[in-house]
């Protein structure tokens, strides 16, 4: 069968672009004269699905609450309409040859749609699955699930098939796929750039970008220590917003600006969709996660943009970079390490120049969207 006429149901959890969701955006999109996504609940990605014409359904909008100590089950469970929407999800995977599920919740309804429909199961793990991430009951219910009903789990990096294997799942169903990007976005015409920095007031000093939602594993609290540590025209523009209900975290990020005396030199500028352009604008990026990071777009689309970036050095983020070379890792959760790595990143312009180029170079290469669609194509077909 010729891939893009594979008939595919994919299926994700959330309403909201997170990098699972825009990832799978990537993935889809070659599929979708055939294939549909199927949300577990509405909200903005549909539209953007809808924006790059790729079809969608909502099968349920009734909201499907798991907190990591709880459990999947038991959340599911007590969402009344869990059996109707198995029965939905099924009835309309039998008109496709495939379950594509990117979601842990994606996973639990998928794995049930796909016995019920006789259709294959793959599952596309973008989690680290360790307790850092999900309760041990969590962590048992993805496995068990996994194991017995996918016929393919896509780890979204080594680090993540690594704490699959460790939770008991079965390195034989594992493949490892890096997420893919289309290079091209990432370049931005300089007047762009430099109209940007007019705009948003980041011609003054030396200006770090952070570009993750607010959530205490995304670590801006480190990012904000660490710019106490740094020459006072250090300043930095937090992009993101709290995309699952990290509000306290939010509130307790803009406290830590006043305490902290940052208030001139820490913006926050939500949800943007012009990433790209802000990355450009920025003379650095760091990337701050205090719990290791399964894969983590930002880093990429960093390096994508010719943007020297500082990674914190666990889970995927270490297979991206490679310290000195096309980039900079710093422990994780130690802001007076990742300062003194800004001051040395900020004092050495030349040599931040020419990371930031082979990182760039090495990031075409290596994350180019055509080439990771094709070896998708390639274990899919291999299943189907
Ligand atoms: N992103 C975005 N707007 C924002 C902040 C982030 O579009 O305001 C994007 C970012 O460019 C990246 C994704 O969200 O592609 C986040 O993916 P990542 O893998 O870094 O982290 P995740 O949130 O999925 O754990
Ligand atoms: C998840 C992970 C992130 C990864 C993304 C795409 O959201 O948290 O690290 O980059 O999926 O695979």
């Amino acid at each position: 069968m010729n891939s893009p006429s594979m008939k595919i149901l994919f299926l994700d959890q959330s309403g909201t672009p997170g990098g699972a969701e825009l990832c799978l955006l990537d993935i889809a999109k070659p599929y979708r004269e055939h294939s549909i996504v199927g949300l577990l609940a509405d909200g903005p990605f549909r539209a953007l699905l809808a924006q790059h014409e790729i079809p969608t359904t909502v099968f349920t909008t009734q909201t499907i609450n798991v907190r990591k100590e709880s459990s999947l089950l038991t959340s599911l469970r007590s969402t009344s309409q869990l059996l109707p929407l198995v029965q939905a999800v099924a009835g309309t995977a039998r008109s496709y040859d495939l379950i594509y599920a990117n979601t842990p919740k994606a996973l639990v309804i998928g794995a049930l749609a796909s016995l019920w429909s006789q259709r294959p199961l793959v599952y596309h793990l973008h989690d680290i699955i360790s307790p850092d991430h999900f309760s041990k009951i969590n962590r048992t219910v993805l496995v068990t699930l996994a194991n017995r009903v996918a016929k393919l789990v896509i780890a979204n990096s080594q680090a993540s098939q690594t704490a699959f294997v460790a939770a008991g799942g079965r390195s034989q169903l594992c493949r490892v796929v890096y997420n893919g990007f289309d290079s091209d976005r990432y370049v931005i015409a300089p007047a762009e750039t430099e109209h940007l920095r007019t705009t948003l007031a980041l011609t003054d000093g030396f200006w770090i970008g952070h570009f993750s939602r607010l959530s205490p594993w995304k670590g801006q609290h480190i990012l904000l220590k660490a710019l106490t540590l740094c020459p006072d025209d250090t300043k930095a523009i937090l992009v993101g917003d709290a995309l699952f209900g990290e509000d306290e975290y939010v509130l307790e990020l803009h406290r830590q600006v006043k305490q902290l005396g940052l208030e001139g030199r820490v913006r926050f500028l939500g949800f943007r969709s012009d990433i790209p352009q802000l990355m450009s604008a920025c003379n650095l990026v760091t990337h701050t996660s205090t719990a290791p990071e399964p894969f983590g777009r930002v880093i990429v689309e960093s390096m994508l943009c010719g943007t020297p970036v500082i990674a914190a050095a666990a889970g995927g983020a270490t297979e991206l970079i490679d310290t000195g070379e096309n980039g900079w890792l710093c422990p994780p959760g130690e802001p007076e390490i990742l300062a003194k790595v800004i001051l040395t990143c900020r004092s050495a312009p030349q040599q931040r120049q020419q990371i930031a180029q082979l990182a760039q170079e090495q990031a075409r290469d290596r994350f180019d969207i055509a080439a990771i669609n094709t070896l998708i194509a390639q274990h899919l077909q291999s299943i189907v």
